[in-house]
């Protein structure tokens, strides 16, 4: 195995390697793509809510080892989420589940935690009557991207 794997835990390695929930959702209720300006890699997740839940999360990521096991660990953890719920969601849920990321890759978490509100944002511009607290205080477009 090469040194670069020495970087990530197990659990990092198998959201890596087996990613859970890759793709799109054909009918997605909210889609939303970011970029790190960071290292230019791209991240996608789409959702599907009914009844105000995260009835299913899916991504595509055209980035690192770190930015697909976040995307995959972040869809994991959203599933089943009421959007304000989903909403106050960080990208330090992502690094604790994944058993811990290095410092250099905690931007990647970031990623997934600002497409995850972009794909919220679109859900609640779709479907205006659905807004809540949580999505009218916090607009994607003031997310901050750590890096
Ligand atoms: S290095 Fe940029 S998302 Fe991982």
């Amino acid at each position: 195995m090469s040194d670069t794997y020495t970087l990530y835990n197990s659990t990092v390695m198998d959201h890596f390697m087996n990613p859970r929930n890759m793709g799109d959702i054909r009918d997605a209720d909210g889609v939303g793509e970011v970029g790190a300006a960071a290292c230019g890699d791209i991240m996608k997740i789409s959702l599907k809510i009914k009844d105000g839940r995260i009835e299913d999360a899916r991504f595509k990521t055209f980035g690192c080892g770190s930015a697909i096991a976040s995307s995959s660990m972040a869809t994991e953890l959203i599933k089943g989420r009421s959007i304000d719920e989903a909403m106050n969601f960080s990208n330090q849920e992502v690094v604790d589940a994944l058993g811990g990321l290095p410092p250099v890759k905690i931007h990647c978490s970031v990623l997934a935690e600002e497409a995850l509100k972009a794909a919220l944002e679109d859900y609640v511009k779709r479907h205006p009557e659905k807004a809540t607290q949580a999505t009218k205080a916090a607009p994607v477009a003031q997310v901050a991207h750590a890096t």
